[in-house]
This record gives C-alpha cells, structure tokens and sequence, in this order.
C-alpha cells in the first residue's frame, strides 16, 4: 500500500508555532513518527509539506493513479481553499482530513472545513495521533478488499 500524506503552510513551523495548541513535538519529529509507523506496518508513505496551495495542487495531480489513500492536514486551507477540495475531488484517492488541534473547540471560522465533504472521514483534536490512526484506517480499510 502507497500513501501520501501532504501537511499544509505553517506545519513546517511545529515545535515552536503555538505549542500551547499544536504541541512541542516538531516538524521533524512528526516525519519520523510518521515514517515509523508506517514502516512497522509496511505501508509506503511519502510526506509533502507546502505553504503554497498550487504545490499541494500539483503534488495531488501527480499522484492520482499512484497512490492509495491520502492523509491530508491541509492547515487554514481547511477553510477556505475550494481548489484544494476541487483537486481532492479530481483525483479519487480515498482522502483522511487530519488536524492536530480540535478544529471544532477553536475560532468559529474553523469550525468549517471546506474539504471534509470529499474525504473519507475526518480526525481532529488527537494530535500526532490522528496521523497514526489515519494510517491505521487505511490499512483495515485495505484487508476488507
Ligand atoms: C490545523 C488547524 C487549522 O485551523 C490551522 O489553520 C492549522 C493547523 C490543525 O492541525 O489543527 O494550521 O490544521
């Protein structure tokens, strides 16, 4: 099995961008947790963290026919980016939304994904647990076939 996990902007910042809700676990050690994980599991995973809507765009058309499932934390691009819902759509890769923080005991403007309609499912508020479980949920959904 073949996974994209794609993390949006300011992910690269984590471990010091407002730790109080996003943790001390940094960008870097997120990756390895990742990779780990999917390594145990035998799982292929590829991570691709942008700041830039059109590269997560490009990244996701590259990938159609390639990949099985995505895992995707598409940071404030949840709300608002209708390109990135639309290319979700476009490529029929079975999608998992992933957010650190709980989207829906923040600000009223994230309480809304914009995206969350074309993915499969949605997991929020579990930190860098919700990457592992979105793994995991691949993989069941794999030895159902
Ligand atoms: C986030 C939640 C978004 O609202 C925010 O803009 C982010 C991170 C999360 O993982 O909790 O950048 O996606």
């Amino acid at each position: 099995m073949k996974l994209l996990c794609i993390l949006g902007p300011n992910l690269n910042l984590l471990g010091e961008r407002e730790k109080d809700i996003y943790g001390t676990l940094d960008f870097e050690g997120l990756k390895a947790l990742i990779r780990k994980e999917a390594e145990k599991k035998g799982v292929e995973i590829e991570i691709f963290q942008s700041n830039h809507e059109g590269a997560i765009i490009d990244c996701l058309h590259e990938k159609r026919g390639i990949v099985d499932g995505i895992i995707i934390n598409p940071g404030a691009y949840t709300h608002y980016s209708i390109a990135i819902r639309d290319a979700l759509k476009a490529v029929h890769i079975p999608t998992i939304e992933v957010h650190l923080s709980n989207i829906y005991a923040r600000e009223e403007f994230r309480h809304h994904s914009v995206v969350a309609p074309v993915c499969w499912g949605q997991i929020t508020g579990l930190g860098a647990y919700g990457f592992i479980l979105a793994l995991q949920a691949f993989i069941l959904r794999g030895e159902k076939k």
